[in-house]
């Protein structure tokens, strides 16, 4: 029976890749983010290639109570979800003090509450029965330190970075594992208007690594490991000046 993985934000960047490499390793998946349209043209194109079993489901994960009933969808119609990976994000910069209230409240919602509600319905569904799954929570090297203008997505990921220290000792003695990976600049739709990106690799080749530790069920790790496991070091211990001046 091949073993199953659901992956939010599957429309687009990291989530397509991962989606990719799943299909290519033979696994049967869940597609979920807004786009309908995109998720059934990507599901088309694993089908035709030889994927196992592909549901595309539709979701906007500020619809919070739309979440969970997504999941046992997958759950029920892949006889069993093995993996879910809260991959969906958005990140959108501005200062404090320029009243982007609304654009704050979306941010929150999809990288914080949505991101936990997913992996609180990946939870459950994996207690109810005796074989554990996997949740994979994506952060960034933003929950390591706050940046200039990104505010709140900082505030969001060091938020989720918590939510998932905090579920990892909740769920281990059910054999539940929780993995955390932090992506540095992956060539995605997110960044490509940033003029600097230092380091950066394509989605397929993130996807690679991510599928790998997730493989290990590593319990956090940078992404790619060179060189971002020392920048996060770093990024703790730099002066602000020197912070500000790097990014
Ligand atoms: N790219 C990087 O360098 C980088 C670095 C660090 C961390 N990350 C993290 O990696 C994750 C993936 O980012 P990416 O670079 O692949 O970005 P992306 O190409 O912009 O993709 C973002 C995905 O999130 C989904 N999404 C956004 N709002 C949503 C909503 N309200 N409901 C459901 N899905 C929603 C989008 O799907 P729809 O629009 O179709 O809904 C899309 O599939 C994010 O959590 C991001 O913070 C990325």
């Amino acid at each position: 029976m091949p073993r199953s993985v659901l992956i939010t934000g599957a429309s687009s960047g990291i989530g397509e890749a991962l989606a990719r490499e799943y299909a290519r390793r033979g696994w049967q998946l869940a597609l979920v983010a807004r786009r309908h349209a995109l998720l059934e043209s990507l599901a088309a194109e694993l089908s035709a290639s030889g994927a196992a079993r592909v549901l595309v489901l539709e979701l906007d994960l500020l619809d919070t109570d739309a979440i969970a009933p997504c999941l046992e969808q997958a759950d029920r119609e892949l006889d069993g979800l093995d993996l879910v990976i809260a991959n969906a994000g958005v990140a959108e910069s501005f200062s404090a003090g320029e009243g982007q209230i609304t654009r704050m409240q979306r941010m929150i919602g999809v990288n914080l509450t949505g991101a936990c509600a997913t992996i609180d319905a990946a939870v459950a569904i994996f207690r109810r029965r005796a074989h554990a799954g996997q949740v994979v929570g994506i952060t960034s090297m933003a929950r390591y330190r706050g940046l200039p203008r990104l505010g709140v997505y900082s505030a969001t990921k060091a938020g989720l970075h918590r939510y998932l220290q905090a579920t990892r000792m909740e769920t281990a003695r059910a054999g539940i594992r929780v993995t955390e990976l932090a992506p540095g600049y992956i060539d995605t739709p997110m960044n490509r208007d940033i003029p600097s990106r230092p380091f950066v690799v394509s989605a397929e080749r993130a996807a690679r690594d991510m599928v790998e530790l997730i493989e290990r069920g590593v319990a956090q790790a940078a992404v790619p490991r060179w060189p971002w496991t020392l920048m996060g070091r770093l990024m703790q211990i730099l002066p602000a000046a020197i912070l500000q001046r790097l990014t």
